[in-house]
């Protein structure tokens, strides 16, 4: 029997955020000059970490997703996929990355037993790629996505964050790359989340403009008919490749959300946009009991009401943070949250 919270949500899906460090600065997520990284100390060992998953699973949680900052940034991260995969209670076990360290080390991470592996990979060009991520590593992505997909990974997914004006004349052209690759492509809206400090409703190209866009292209979108708690909505093309788009701006899917995320410092969060975290990094340093953390996690999943994008698409309460109010909460970062 699941654990439900308030809203009949079950608790299924953690994403761990293992580093809040990033080697890429993607103009949606971290645009601003200067950023301070948690201290060393606070930040959880894989110990804690496999502990703490230990009293997840025992609650039902299933499917696990490392995130960052960069996950590949995460000294030794073969160490933590082997332990958590290892879990019999882990059935999917996925990484969310940039792309840029998997040349190096998609071999160690598939053999350590990850599952699924998604990218992150904004535009096919070069001069783009820099522009919008301050660093010149287009080579590097594609480089790693053909050596993921050489070491064996299947099923791999490439996100792509959609902004007016910047690439949203580049959607075909990642959807054919996409086919030669063998990945789904999933269009995000740009969302007024974290670090978006530049967010402006005029920047973001809403699910319904993607689909026009792309049916008028290839002659045709149909849904796929399913029901799951992910959060893209799936299409297929008249020649049956299927791609996905991520409506988390103008209709999101908080009615099955089932997830959570646990920052590299230890807050959990219930939510994406959740003001506030509890404190799991205090409770496994004190001498809490499993039993007392386990309580603790499932009263806190039962009052869970969070539903914070559809909070602000009915308020219309949409606001980009200010730099200055990060600085302040460095925690509302998603590179914090886990993206
Ligand atoms: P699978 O469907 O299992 O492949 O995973 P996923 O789609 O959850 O993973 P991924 O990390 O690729 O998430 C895709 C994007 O969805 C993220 O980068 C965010 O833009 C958005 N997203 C992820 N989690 C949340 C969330 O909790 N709330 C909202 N509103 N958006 C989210
Ligand atoms: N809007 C949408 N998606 C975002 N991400 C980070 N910031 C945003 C944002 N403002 C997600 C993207 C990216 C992943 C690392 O985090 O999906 O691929
Ligand atoms: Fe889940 Fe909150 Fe995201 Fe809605 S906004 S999908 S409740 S994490």
């Amino acid at each position: 029997m699941s654990l439900l919270d308030k809203f009949q949500r079950p608790l299924q899906n953690l994403r761990l955020s293992v580093t809040d460090r990033c080697n890429l600065r993607c103009a949606y997520c971290m645009p601003e000059q200067n950023y301070t990284w948690l201290p060393r100390k606070d930040v959880l060992t894989f110990e804690e970490i496999s502990r703490l998953v230990d009293v997840f699973i025992g609650l039902g949680v299933n499917h696990i997703r490392l995130t960052g900052g960069e996950p590949l940034l995460r000294r030794d991260i073969e160490r933590l996929i082997r332990n958590l995969a290892d879990k019999p209670g882990v059935e999917d076990l996925a990484l969310t990355t940039n792309g840029v360290l998997l040349e190096k080390l998609s071999e160690r991470v598939f053999e350590a037993g990850l599952h699924r592996l998604t990218v992150s990979l904004d535009t096919l060009r070069a001069d783009r790629f820099k522009e919008l991520t301050k660093r010149d590593d287009l080579h590097s992505v594609m480089a790693g996505i053909d050596a993921a997909r050489a070491v064996g990974f299947e099923g791999l997914k490439i996100d792509t964050v959609v902004m007016r004006g910047v690439n949203e004349d580049e959607m075909i052209d990642l959807i054919e790359y996409g086919k030669r690759v063998g990945a789904e492509v999933r269009f995000i809206e740009y969302m007024d989340v974290g670090g978006a400090t530049r967010w402006s409703m005029d920047d973001v190209v809403s699910k319904s403009k993607m689909l026009d866009l792309l049916a008028e292209h290839y002659g045709g979108v149909s849904p796929v008919k399913e029901s799951t708690c992910a959060p893209a909505d799936r299409y297929t093309l008249p020649d049956g490749t299927v791609f996905g788009v991520i409506s988390s701006t103008t209709a999101p899917f908080c009615s099955s959300c089932n997830r959570s995320r646990l920052t590299a410092d230890g807050q959990w969060y219930l939510c994406l946009y959740a003001r506030d975290g509890i404190d799991l990094r205090e409770v496994i340093r004190s001498d809490a009991s499993t039993e007392e953390i386990r309580s603790l996690l499932e009263r806190s999943w039962r009052g869970r009401e969070n539903r914070g994008a559809e909070e602000r698409l009915i308020e219309n309460d949409r606001k980009a943070f200010s730099s200055g109010e990060l600085i302040d909460d460095p925690h509302f970062e998603m590179h914090k949250r886990g993206g």
